[in-house]
């Protein structure tokens, strides 16, 4: 079953905050992935957005003495403008407020309890709002939510179930035979685990507030904030609304989510999905958590650290660049402000700006800023050869890292061309040979090859640093942009059009230095 279109999410986030950095570590990964998907060629469809509903956000808006719809209205935006200062180039923004969400919803749901897979009981439990879902007594510390640290109210009250504990042999024989619909492996161990001691029903309902989605077929109930988020992933993409655009778009070939909602959506989802015969998504892969100098960053103890203080100091590549580079994708990872400084001056200060700034220097004052002949095969020595040889395990190292979902992998795969080019400029020191008439042509083949070097390099890194591959792009005098190109078609040696004009521009990645 293969399907044209590439298909990823990032979780839809709850708006009763403004976004932190372990909400944009999410997006930003999900965005490397969708913007490397297309520069191979592939056709993409990115989706994020908000998770409105629920009594987070209904306690919210009353604190601030607003409506809810007029709460989310009003933080929405605090949103999209930090996904757009990041350069996040999803294709669609779902809100589960729309009409285009809730109607749907209401129509998987009518067709759920059509089919008898919901029925009306009784709910007795410790219901954490922070959380948005029912603890177990077993799930507490000292009587208190773990995550939150606050203690969930207890709920008693007449909702709606669906037939969870139906589907925990399906839900096995589909990891078991699928591996690869939850990753990492280590994840997919821990549901297995817990789904081998059997299920229980879901309560999908609520009836004590009324910020929801009503329940059709008994209004007194309005739908469980989980149940209606899960479902964006399906009404974004046409369910429920345009069928023919459903099956072209359905399934996600990655729901990219957080490790602390690993089961709803390995669990839940899947099991609502097989309930209407509906096609399953291919993987959901779930990461670490971010801290802060080693502390918990969870949803609750916020640390201070908006997206926006990294961004005004780094630069959005060099935000993305760091979070995608330094922690490896699936563990935990430690954020703090020394290993970023340390991480962006060595790699993209030194390693990839300077070999930028060298070479473009040097073809401006060697060979009046133009780009020479195209190298022939034979004008090639060992050194050439070798820096070839480089870029294209580079390449190949890349393609398996991203396809193995290892981002970090691929960022430190691609810096082994961009510390090749670097030696290379010392090995064949073009500045000696700017000195001796008798090998301008040597300096032209060795120019040229730098200055090829940087643009394969401007295709290479495009996916996780759009802006300085664009501006690296348009240095070379190359035409267009950077992300309107292919890089398996373009990803050859020799492509860099003789006569094109160079420009040195500024620094991409200026040094930072710190105070001691
Ligand atoms: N609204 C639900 C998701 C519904 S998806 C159908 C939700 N929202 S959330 O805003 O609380 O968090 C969403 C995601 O943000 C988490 O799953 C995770 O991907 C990310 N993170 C939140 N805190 C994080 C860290 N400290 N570190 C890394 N990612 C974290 O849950």
């Amino acid at each position: 079953m293969s399907k044209e279109i590439f298909y990823v999410t990032t979780p839809i986030y709850y708006v009763n905050d403004v976004p932190h950095l372990g909400h944009a570590y999410t997006t930003v990964a999900t965005d490397f992935v969708a913007r490397y998907r297309r520069s191979q060629g592939r056709e993409v469809f990115f989706l994020t957005g908000t998770d409105e509903h629920g009594q987070k956000i209904l306690r919210t808006a009353e604190a601030a003495g607003l409506s809810p719809k007029e709460w989310t209205d009003q933080i929405v935006p605090r949103w999209t403008e930090v996904w757009a200062a990041l350069d996040i180039s999803n294709d669609d923004f779902i809100r589960t407020t729309e009409a285009r969400h809730e109607g749907p919803v209401q129509k998987f749901m009518q067709d759920l309890y059509d089919r008898g897979e919901i029925y009306l009981g009784r709910y007795e439990g410790l219901y954490c709002v922070g959380c948005e879902q029912f603890k177990q007594p077993d799930e507490l510390v000292d009587g208190r939510c773990p995550l939150h640290g606050t203690v969930p109210d207890a709920v008693e009250e007449e909702n709606y179930f669906f037939r969870l504990s139906n589907y925990a042999d399906r839900l096995i024989e589909l990891w078991e035979t699928v591996p690869s619909s939850v990753l990492p492996e280590t994840r997919r161990n821990e549901v297995l685990g817990k789904v081998r001691g059997g299920l229980d029903d879901l309560s999908i309902s609520r009836v004590s507030f009324d910020w929801g989605v009503p329940i059709p077929w008994d209004d007194k109930h309005v739908i469980y904030v989980w149940i209606d988020a899960l479902q964006n992933y399906i009404t974004a993409v046409g369910y429920g609304s345009d069928e023919a655009r459903f099956e072209r778009i359905w399934p996600a070939d990655i729901h990219f989510v957080g490790k602390d909602i690993l089961w709803f959506h390995t669990v839940i989802w899947p099991a609502m999905l097989m309930a209407l015969e509906l096609p399953l998504p291919k993987t959901v892969f779930a990461h670490g958590y971010l801290q802060v100098g080693g502390e918990k960053m969870s949803k609750s103890t916020l640390t201070g650290i908006s997206p926006h203080d990294l961004i005004d100091a780094f630069g959005s590549d060099g935000y993305r660049y760091y979070f995608m580079r330094d922690i490896s994708f699936g563990g935990d990872g430690d954020f703090s402000w020394e290993a970023m400084v340390a991480r962006y001056n060595s790699d993209l200060a030194n390693d990839f700006g300077n070999l930028a700034s060298r070479v473009l220097n040097m073809i401006s004052r060697y060979l009046d800023g133009s780009v020479p002949r195209v190298p022939e095969e034979a004008e090639m020595t060992l050194p050439e050869q070798s820096m070839i040889d480089v870029q294209q395990g580079t390449f190949a190292a890349i393609e398996k890292a991203m396809d193995d979902i290892a981002p970090h992998d691929a960022l430190k795969a691609a810096w082994a061309f961009v510390r090749r080019a670097n030696s290379y400029v010392e090995e064949v020191a073009p500045w000696k040979l700017a000195k001796d008439d008798a090998e301008r042509r040597r300096l032209e083949v060795v120019l040229y090859q730098l200055a090829d070097a940087l643009r394969l390099m401007s295709l290479m890194l495009f996916p996780i640093m759009p802006k300085a591959a664009e501006k690296l792009w348009s240095r070379l005098g190359l035409e267009g942009r950077v992300e309107d190109r292919i890089l398996p078609e373009e990803g050859r040696w020799g492509l860099l059009p003789e006569g094109n004009k160079v420009t040195i521009g500024d620094p991409l990645f200026p040094r930072i230095e710190t105070e001691a």
